[in-house]
């Protein structure tokens, strides 16, 4: 008869990972204290619904999920809608808006204290069939309409808009195929936009908002020389977002301060507007150590924001793995929130938590 080890021996073994399985992440206890009450910036995330979520077996979260609105109304102090201000939900007939879903955000965010990011205006996806069928000169009528109407709609209500969304590829070549006002109209509409938007809500703070630029020198530039003409023409921009979807497979992007405040330089305010930190996962879960360099990841760009004078506002890409988009648009990647599926705090939680308590030179 073959014995084994000893009780005492194997549990000795498998708690100091001898076992030949990989330790089980040790848990994490929630801070004492709320993202929102040890942050000098606005801190956000992005409030579930829409997009691919509308493709999913569960009900409307935000409608729903009761744990986690009360995530949403506690630990952040600004919102944005994920999918529910966007072209082919708000708009989705030439005469018909739905504005049922982006009022619920606004609403709630008021009743809670939080200021809202309008997400977006102007962008090549997401976008209702029927702009296919438009000639240019409808085309811009169809935008300025719909800047006039939503805008106007939230009026007083929304601290920055994402006026113009991705208008660059990472080449640093204007969207002018997949754009259909850039492709119609080309750059001027930019500007064209930032003035409707400011016309209609004066007090709103606009924003032109991108992933990439801080790991793409070509992008980064490419923004820099844009912005520099809308401001030599008089347009009204006031913020250029960094949305800071990054993933533990590329190194940390060293340069984001660098780029933020070359942003700063030129007069701008400056956000993090949807960060987030993808995981390899090939279907396994995520390791301590993964979870340890996720955490690290946000850490330093929570930091690097705080360290620009002018980033006022980070917003994280949803709270939780339960409604990420991520596995669904990188399907080897995942667990790339702060909280897992079960509303559990990761390491990350603890760091970004850390980093905001850590406060900065906002301005
Ligand atoms: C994503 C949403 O998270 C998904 O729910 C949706 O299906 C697709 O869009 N850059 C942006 C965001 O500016 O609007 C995108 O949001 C993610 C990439």
């Amino acid at each position: 008869m073959r014995r084994g080890l000893p009780v005492a021996l194997a549990v000795a073994l498998v708690s100091a990972g001898c076992s030949g399985e990989p330790t089980a992440p040790p848990p994490v206890t929630m801070p004492a204290s709320a993202l929102r009450e040890v942050s000098t910036v606005h801190i956000g995330t992005a409030v579930a619904g829409g997009g691919h979520h509308a493709d999913q077996g569960y009900p409307d979260p935000f409608a729903t999920d009761e744990a986690y609105v009360e995530v949403l109304a506690t630990q952040f102090s600004s919102l944005t809608a994920e999918n529910q201000m966007k072209w082919e939900w708000i708009h989705p007939g030439p005469e018909e808006y739905d504005f049922a879903a982006a009022d619920a955000v606004v609403d709630f965010a008021e009743a809670n204290d939080q200021v809202v990011r309008g997400h977006t205006l102007a962008w090549h996806s997401q976008n209702p069939p029927w702009l296919q069928g438009l000639s240019d000169e409808e085309l811009r009528e169809a935008l300025r309409e719909h800047i006039y109407t939503v805008v106007g709609r939230y009026q007083g209500r929304i601290q920055q808009w994402d006026v113009f969304n991705e208008v660059f590829d990472d080449t640093g070549h204007l969207r002018t195929n997949t754009n259909p006002w850039l492709r119609a109209l080309g750059e001027e509409v930019i500007g064209d936009a930032f003035r409707w938007a400011h016309e209609a809500d004066p007090d709103a703070l606009l924003f032109l908002n991108d992933y990439n630029v801080e790991s793409s020198p070509a992008k980064l530039q490419a923004y820099l020389d844009l912005v520099a003409r809308l401001q030599d023409d008089g347009v009204p921009i006031h913020g250029m977002g960094l949305q800071g979807h990054l993933s533990l497979r590329y190194p940390f992007p060293a340069d984001l301060q660098a780029s933020l405040q070359q942003f700063a330089d030129l007069g701008l305010q400056t956000a993090l507007t949807e960060l987030d930190v993808r995981i390899p996962l090939e279907g396994d879960e995520p390791t301590a150590t993964q979870l340890q360099e996720q955490a690290e990841y946000y850490q330093r760009a929570v930091a690097a924001c705080l360290a620009v004078a002018g980033c006022d506002s980070i917003t994280l890409w949803g709270v939780t793995d339960r409604y990420s988009w991520v596995p669904f648009f990188f399907p080897e990647e995942g667990a790339a929130t702060v909280l897992d599926e079960d509303l559990t705090p990761k390491p990350a939680l603890v760091a970004v938590h850390e980093a905001l308590g850590a406060g900065g030179a906002s301005g």
